[in-house]
């Protein structure tokens, strides 16, 4: 049973975390594009809006609010990144009106949406909880956007004391061979790319109990892991000899051995041990190769995550399926950054993989495509249109993923030269 006052209260809370990371925000930094893979901040937030109204009020509802050159200005599919900034966008202001417009129209209608028919769009309230994860991932977005923003740092408030690292008692957890189930049936809160729940015998393999951690990273480096050919695939070597690429992004070096990162546009020392963060697939691919092991499949990581071999069922988290607190996992953004590797004990899977959910995304070996029965739902852009062999998939969410926005079985992709995105990987073997 999906209770309406409980929608009600997380469309109302997602609001208020969009607000509060823009709120802080300067006018100039707003309409910016800092990045050129990146919206301005200011096309992210209408379009959270006209995204809400497109499906809460169009689709569900039949009700339009808005003028078709609105929806064109938001869709993101008409419109590439580079020619966002140049749309004559809603400014703050106006923005504010239109996202507190819709969400009225929206709580209106919600009264009459019947969740119990045979609209799938409505079905158990797929739609609203849709929406409420769209929202989410767009903080996430708007986080990476801030923290390429160059000049005056974003000044991030972190109102969340992590815990220190663990210590890991081996440095691999062992899943044996045998069969389990990958993906979800769920229609009520998975999206597409998670369906459908299908059975894979994987052999058995060693998965690294935490994700790599700087200090491991460090060793790579200077180990001239950069300049040894042998160990890239030859794209990625191409890539980061055109580039310059000598380190994860955001990393530079004050002495021999002395490593900076930068965050949020303030230096600071790196904490050797907390997972690398801000490498590309082909950066995670070359230090596998050097550590002598490989990035675990997308298949392995989810067995790994999910599966209790104990009772042959899976779980929706780690831990099992209660929903994610402080206790189990960094997630929800306000950390501001990764905690050290280890450090969340609770949140250990059936084989002892710690981490696996939050502080960083992990690359997965595996290119994004489709699972058997794959049904494009409720729209083919949201995963279709990117299936093939141009995209890697990651896992497990990062400290700036909202916990309903992630899940064991929830799928994540981009392009293996990408950076921005708060990622890092664990290795198998
Ligand atoms: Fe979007």
């Amino acid at each position: 049973m999906v209770s309406k006052a409980a929608l009600v209260g997380k469309l109302e809370e997602a609001r208020e975390r969009t607000r509060f990371l823009l709120d802080r925000v300067s006018e100039e930094d707003l309409v910016t594009q800092h990045d050129p893979i990146m919206s301005p901040l200011i096309w992210d937030y209408g379009h959270i809006g006209n995204y809400e109204e497109l499906w809460l009020l169009q689709k569900a509802h039949r009700k339009i609010l808005s003028k078709r050159e609105l929806y064109d200005m938001y869709d993101a599919s008409l419109h590439p990144r580079e020619e966002r900034p140049s749309l004559s966008l809603l400014d703050r202001r106006d923005a504010d009106l239109y996202l507190d417009a819709v969400r009225k129209a929206v709580l209106e209608t919600l009264k009459d949406a019947d969740f119990d028919g045979d609209d799938p769009l409505l079905k158990d309230g797929f739609v609203y909880n849709m929406i409420i994860q769209h929202e989410y991932q767009h903080n996430e977005t708007m986080l990476q956007t801030l923290q390429l923003k160059k000049a005056d740092g974003y000044r991030p408030v972190s109102t969340v004391e992590l815990p220190n690292g663990g210590t890991v008692e081996e440095e691999m957890v062992s899943v044996p061979a045998g069969e389990f189930v990958m993906g979800t049936d769920d229609r009520s809160r998975a999206l597409d790319n998670e369906r459908n729940a299908h059975v894979v015998d994987l052999p058995d393999f060693l998965i690294d109990a935490t994700p790599v951690t700087n200090a491991a990273f460090v060793e790579f480096v200077e180990d001239g892991g950069y300049e040894r050919r042998e160990l890239w695939d030859p794209t990625g070597w191409g890539y980061i000899k055109q580039e310059g690429i000598t380190a994860p992004k955001h990393w530079y070096q004050t002495e021999p051995h002395s490593w900076w990162t930068e965050r949020f546009g303030f230096d600071e020392p790196l904490n050797p041990a907390s997972p690398v963060v801000h490498v590309s697939w082909y950066e995670a691919d070359a230090y596998a190769r050097w550590a002598g092991k490989r990035l675990p499949t997308e298949a392995e990581w989810e067995k790994a995550a999910s599966w209790d071999p104990y009772t042959g069922t899976k779980r929706l988290y780690p831990w099992g399926d209660e929903e994610p607190t402080p206790a189990h996992a960094n997630l929800d953004q306000l950390a501001f950054r990764p905690a050290e590797a280890g450090a969340y004990p609770a949140g250990a899977s059936a084989y002892g993989a710690l981490g696996m959910i939050g502080d960083v995304w992990e690359w997965t070996a595996t290119d994004f495509y489709a699972y058997p029965g794959f049904e494009a739902f409720p729209y083919r852009e949201y995963s279709e249109i990117f299936f093939g062999p141009d995209y890697k998939v990651l896992r497990g969410g990062s400290w700036a993923t909202r916990p309903g926005a992630v899940r064991n079985t929830f799928r994540n992709w981009d392009y293996p030269i990408r950076r921005q995105l708060f990622c890092g990987f664990r290795c198998a073997k």
